[in-house]
């Protein structure tokens, strides 16, 4: 009997954030402290885990920045195990935070920094329809290329591209 591949998503607790933990650390070069994970669980919808058939495979991250007048979404970490990358894991965890700015209907835009040698983020990002407007020089304190691409993706007509996004200190 063949059985369909099932994406879920669900909610970010107590009760499992050491799981999220574990994804973070094997899926970014960079390690998030306590605040990050605290901040999480009051993030409501824009934090999620991704299971793949019933186990965690991915996880979502995202806050809200309001800064210069505008009301941005930032994407803080979005990513997949590798052996479960192409799935369209990635697809589901970008969506459901599209659809979340889409109802709310009051975002500017939505935004996240990769690292420049990310090609797969990259593609995967652009795909969306997210595009490169910045270049960070040495935006990463400790990982190699240090600097940082910002993706953005506008929501608005109209909107001004804002070129020194809030971000948390890597
Ligand atoms: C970026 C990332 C989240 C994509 O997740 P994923 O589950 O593999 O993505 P999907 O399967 O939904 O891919 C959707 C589309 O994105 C594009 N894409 C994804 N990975 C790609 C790659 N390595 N090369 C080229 N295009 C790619 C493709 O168009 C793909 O569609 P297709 O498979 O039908 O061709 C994943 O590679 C990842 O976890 N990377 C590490 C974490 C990271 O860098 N996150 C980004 C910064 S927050």
């Amino acid at each position: 009997m063949t059985r369909t591949n099932v994406i879920e998503l669900g909610d970010c607790t107590h009760h499992n954030l050491k799981q999220l933990k574990k994804i973070n650390s094997v899926v970014f070069p960079v390690s998030y402290n306590d605040r990050f994970y605290l901040d999480v669980l009051e993030s409501g919808e824009l934090a999620k885990l991704a299971y793949y058939n019933d186990i965690v495979v991915g996880a979502v991250c995202c806050r809200i920045d309001s800064i210069a007048n505008q009301r941005r979404l930032y994407i803080m970490t979005l990513g997949c195990l590798y052996p479960y990358r192409r799935l369209g894991i990635g697809t589901v965890m970008l969506n459901h935070i599209l659809k979340y700015v889409e109802a709310d209907a009051n975002f500017d835009n939505i935004f996240l920094h990769v690292q420049v040698n990310n090609e797969s983020a990259i593609e995967f990002y652009k795909k969306f329809g997210f595009e490169v407007v910045d270049l960070k020089k040495n935006y990463y304190k400790r990982i190699e290329p240090a600097d940082a691409y910002v993706l953005q993706k506008n929501l608005k007509d109209g909107s001004t591209t804002i070129q020194n996004g809030n971000s948390i200190d890597h």
